[in-house]
């Protein structure tokens, strides 16, 4: 355990817990890694690439793939300082009080913890988890997989059933006219 020297109990708790990985989920724990890939991507490809991205490019910055987005702008300011999101514009924009300046621009701020999840990867030095710097942010998110439909269904469908509804009043015609003419 040389990463998780003499400390209290319950921060060596952490320590342990957090280098074991047993804390998966970066909402869940504090000192959790963020990663890139699963928590900044989406945020950014879904608010900000519209502006920053193949098509526009605003302040000359683009953030569409992570090695644009490790680009300085138009001000020649770092946009990303590992380990330090005070340095780092493309957090500090997200959090400064001028609304003029600050991104997204012309809306909402960025909801809180999405920011602070911002804040927290920079943090824990920017680091990127993805296969390729420069596939696009979209790309990188992990799908939601579908789950599959089930072999039989408890009920029938309904088209399923009208189809039955229909064979089965063959061998009855009163039945079919009834089915045929609606309701009556
Ligand atoms: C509606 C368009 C719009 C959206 C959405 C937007 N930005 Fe911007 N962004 C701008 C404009 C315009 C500038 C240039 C501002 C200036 O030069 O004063 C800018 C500048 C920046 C810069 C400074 C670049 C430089 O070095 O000069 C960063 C970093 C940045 N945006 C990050 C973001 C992030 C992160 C998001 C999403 C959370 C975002 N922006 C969403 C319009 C937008």
């Amino acid at each position: 355990m040389a990463r998780c020297p003499n400390l209290p109990w319950i921060a060596r708790w952490l320590c342990v817990s957090v280098a074991a990985g047993a804390l998966g989920s970066a909402s869940f724990a504090a000192s959790a890694d963020v990663s890139f890939t699963k928590d900044i991507a989406p945020i950014l490809a879904k608010k900000c690439v519209t502006c920053h991205g193949p098509e526009k490019a605003k302040g000359n910055y683009q953030l569409h793939n992570f090695e644009t987005l490790l680009k300085p702008g138009a001000s020649k300011t770092a946009s990303v300082t590992p380990g330090h999101p005070a340095k780092s514009e493309l957090f500090r924009l997200l959090v400064i009080t001028d609304a003029d300046d600050r991104m997204l621009q012309k809306d909402d701020p960025l909801p809180k913890p999405q920011a602070a999840l911002i804040e927290k990867w920079i943090q824990q030095g920017a680091k990127f988890d993805g296969p390729d710097v420069k596939a696009h942010l979209a790309s990188l998110n992990p799908r939601v997989p579908h789950p599959n439909p089930p072999a039989s269904y408890a009920q029938h469908v309904p088209i399923a059933a009208l189809r039955s509804a229909q064979m089965a009043s063959n061998s009855r015609p009163a039945a079919t006219t009834k089915y045929r003419t609606g309701n009556r």
